[in-house]
């Protein structure tokens, strides 16, 4: 398991948009106090990091958009933190990650998911949660979630999975990426993952209701079974420049995508309620 060798230092890509950096800086503010609470709790948490089978303490891990650390914190319950790396696009995310007194000894390393500054077959763990939703490509990011395991080593991805109610689904569609639960498998056996799992995850209190999609609503996990790079073939990654917006179209992206995250907020707190209200033992 031993063998560490430190990743480069590594800035954000001249192709990161300002726009996104700008958008992580704003949730860097409200992730750790309003977001998680309602989509992300520590027993959620500790549940979909299971399957990663953390079962030494000297195993590399890589945790990719890890931003504040709150998956983090989960993983060096595990593992001792001078094994794991946090990377993240935003020094804003990671900066509040720095300040973790348990994370204090975890390398942090500015990055891309999708280009990461690992070598190949360098790690024993990949884990990444909560961060998917916003890769531009994340059949990318899964090849190369596979390029930077050792053989035999596993990756753990937690996102968001897509609603069936109508309006959830509008405002999903309007926010961000809510794959399916057959895109994850897909993605992950198109890298060339083997033994392919997807654990189901949700709060406590939606007792399983899956019908208003979650943000964080499940853990697939997959083995690499050959060491060496994917044997998928990508073409080169599209340049990520920021091109003249239309001020009505941002305007109207703007109003679509603050009213998707009202609605996101809300939900957790109308199941809550709902979960309060009906007998146990009955369907909410
Ligand atoms: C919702 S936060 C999740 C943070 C953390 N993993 C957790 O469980 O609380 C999503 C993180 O993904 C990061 N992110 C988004 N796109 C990224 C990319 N392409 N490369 C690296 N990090 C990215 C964001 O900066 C943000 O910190």
């Amino acid at each position: 398991m031993n063998g560490k060798t430190k990743p480069p230092n590594y800035t954000v890509s001249s192709g990161t948009s300002n726009t996104r950096l700008y958008v992580s800086m704003f949730l860097s503010i409200v992730y750790d106090h309003l977001i998680n609470p309602g989509h992300w709790t520590e027993d959620m948490r500790d549940h979909a990091l299971q399957p990663a089978d953390l079962d030494d303490r000297n195993m590399l891990v890589v945790d990719v958009g890890g931003g504040t650390g709150f998956t983090t914190l989960g993983i060096v319950k595990h593992v001792d933190a001078n094994n794991v790396t946090i990377l993240d696009q935003s020094p804003h995310q990671l900066a509040k990650a720095k300040q973790k007194e348990p994370l204090k000894d975890c390398e942090i390393v500015e990055g891309d998911a999708e280009n990461l500054p690992f070598r190949t077959d360098y790690a024993d763990r990949y884990v990444s949660a909560g961060s998917i939703e916003y890769w531009p490509d994340p059949q990318r990011g899964i090849k190369e979630a596979y390029r930077v395991l050792k053989l035999g080593g596993k990756a753990c991805l937690i996102g968001p999975v897509h609603p069936t109610f109508w309006l959830s689904r509008f405002f999903a569609d309007v926010w961000m990426l809510f794959p399916k639960e057959e895109e994850y498998i897909e993605w992950f056996e198109k890298a060339g993952f083997k033994d392919v799992q997807l654990k189901r995850i949700g709060p406590k209190w939606y007792r399983g209701v899956r019908r208003h999609g979650l943000i964080m609503g499940c853990s697939v996990t997959g083995i690499k079974p050959a060491s060496g790079d994917s044997p998928l073939e990508l073409g080169p990654k599209e340049e990520d420049v920021e091109k003249p917006v239309n001020p009505f179209v941002f305007l109207l992206r703007f109003a679509l995508g603050a009213s998707a995250a009202t609605w996101f907020v809300l939900v957790p707190i109308y199941m809550w309620l709902k979960d309060q209200v009906v007998p146990k033992g009955q369907p909410i």
